[in-house]
């Protein structure tokens, strides 16, 4: 074809991308089943679905991936537009409940994971199907969509509804490699995974929450439960108020989350801490239009700290920011504006203030009785040490049966133990699994003793029975010993009483 010549001098030629290599490097952006599963699903969400059913097959010789809705569904136009690689202007503006972005995810999404993507789709009563097979656009090198007329070879055709969308992957060349039944098996839990972050990803639609339509989400039969990962049902975590952050004429929402200590909720420990875990799960969870779009980072305004592990913070963005927060295709990725950025930057201050406080305040408890702690936490600027308490009334009581000439190799004793406490590998060991780790096991007669000498050496010093109760029964070893200790305790109150 020769070139149109322009009165500049300029001439312009048609270059169209060759479909069967274009199409191949659409497979290749980046996305994973978790992400390219939720894509679809938005695209449901947007088209009003309220149940979406995803049905594998991981038995058959063909294994094969569907979803499908009871949204409004396509007339054979749409369905032709939809099929169409950037279907939409990215540069649109698009009603507030739509989920998608760029024209793209469709395809993408379901490329990035199988070879042979069909869509059925039912509006008004007429069904429509169309196909794109990536070998046969491999072989003709055009962009050629096939219409199917007799949709009934279609696997799960019967699941559509009245209205709606089915969407079927097949060839699935990247989800089982090979026909070996541990490649059927890596399948399987890659789909058993790929639901559980569903359930994290569209919780908040599972859940119903208010202002947005409920969804009911399967996989083979199985409905996924909303997992929401601020835990803000329980009572000890603790959510920060609601700020609004204007950029850009639209409102940014965001709201800092602290998770409950282990100790507070030692049932929900494990499954809050998320696959990854606690470390790795603290940070920013932003959501565009509701739905989680990305989660667990700081944005490069702070490191992923221990002392902050427990803190989540959430961020709703409407779908209208999309540039500015710089959006990609498989939507998993996000970067706050400029003017966000700071406003993001004094909400993790605060949050490390918070964080402290829940992990010090025990230890603040404790301190109401400066006698009784037996462990004692300085802070000195940034310097905090932990040593043990020689004004313990067990120590003193110990201390004062000693010879003048032993109590000062005693009270070295003392130093040297909290010294040399094992501060790394308590640390490490604290991280991976706290609910293991404990002190060491006090004998019933130490803990009896410690009992009395306490209890006496408080009332001595003026304090009344009932006072002296309480504050042992917050006060560790006798807190975490309490059902034995209460015991020992009641008959010295009562004993004490009788006097
Ligand atoms: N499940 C569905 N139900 C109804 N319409 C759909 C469905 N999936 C896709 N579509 C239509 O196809 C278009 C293209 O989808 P997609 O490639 O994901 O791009 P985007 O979601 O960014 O618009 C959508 O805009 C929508 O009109
Ligand atoms: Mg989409």
């Amino acid at each position: 074809m020769a070139g149109t010549p322009d009165p500049a001098g300029v001439r312009t030629k048609e270059v169209p991308p060759h479909a069967s290599m274009l199409i191949e490097s659409m497979r290749d952006i980046g996305y994973s089943l978790e992400t390219a599963l939720a894509d679809i699903i938005d695209n449901s969400i947007t088209a009003k679905a309220r149940s979406i059913r995803l049905l594998a097959d991981t038995t058959s010789a063909q294994p094969s991936l569907a979803i499908v809705d009871d949204g409004e569904g396509m007339s054979e136009d749409e369905l032709l537009a939809a099929m169409r690689p950037g279907s939409r202007n990215p540069l649109d503006t698009r009603d507030k409940e739509d989920l998608g972005r760029f024209g793209l995810g469709l395809k993408t999404a379901s490329f990035s994971q199988c070879r042979k993507l069909t869509v059925a789709s039912r509006k008004d009563g007429v069904t429509s199907c169309a196909r794109w097979d990536l070998d046969k656009v491999a072989q003709t090198n055009q962009w050629l969509v096939e219409l199917l007329d007799e949709p009934s070879s279609i696997p799960w055709i019967d699941e559509l509804g009245i209205s709606g969308t089915l969407v079927v992957w097949e060839k699935l060349d990247r989800l089982v490699e090979g026909e070996a039944s541990d490649a059927r098996s890596a399948f399987v839990s890659r789909i058993d995974d790929a639901s559980e972050h569903l359930e994290l990803v569209f919780h908040r639609f599972l859940a119903g929450e208010r202002g947005i339509k409920k969804i009911a989400l399967e996989l083979n039969g199985r409905a996924l439960e909303p997992f929401d990962p601020f835990h803000s049902t329980h009572p000890a975590t603790q959510a920060g108020p609601v700020e609004k952050i204007k950029s850009g004429g639209q409102e940014v929402e965001v709201q800092a989350f602290t998770l409950p200590h282990h100790k507070k909720d030692p049932e929900g420990w494990e499954r809050y801490a998320g696959k990854a875990g606690y470390l790795k799960n603290q940070g920013f969870y932003v959501y565009r239009g509701k739905r989680l779009i990305i989660h667990g980072t700081w944005f490069g305004l702070a490191r992923q700290k221990e002392l902050t592990k427990l803190a989540r913070v959430r961020i709703d963005m409407p779908n209208g920011m999309d540039a500015e927060w710089k959006i990609d295709v498989k939507k998993a990725s996000a970067q706050p504006p400029y003017h966000v950025r700071e406003r993001l930057r004094r909400i993790i201050e605060t949050i490390g203030a918070t964080s402290r406080r829940v992990y010090t305040a025990r230890g603040r408890r404790l301190a109401s009785d400066r006698r009784l702690p037996v462990w004692q936490r300085r802070q000195h600027g940034n310097e905090i040490s932990y040593c043990l308490n020689p004004d313990h009334p067990a120590f003193v009581e110990f201390k004062n049966q000693l010879p003048d000439d032993l109590k000062a190799g005693f009270e070295r004793v003392l130093e040297i133990a909290a010294s040399s406490m094992p501060v790394d590998a308590l640390f490490a060991d604290i991280s991976a699994s706290p609910s293991h780790v404990s002190g060491a096991q006090l004998a019933e007669d130490t803990l009896k003793h410690l009992v009395e000498t306490t209890f006496s050496a408080l009332i001595s010093s003026g304090v009344n029975s009932d006072d002296a109760l309480e504050m042992m029964r917050v006060t560790d070893p006798f807190r975490e010993n309490w059902e034995t200790a209460s015991v020992w305790l009641q008959k010295k109150v009562d004993d004490y009483g009788d006097e």
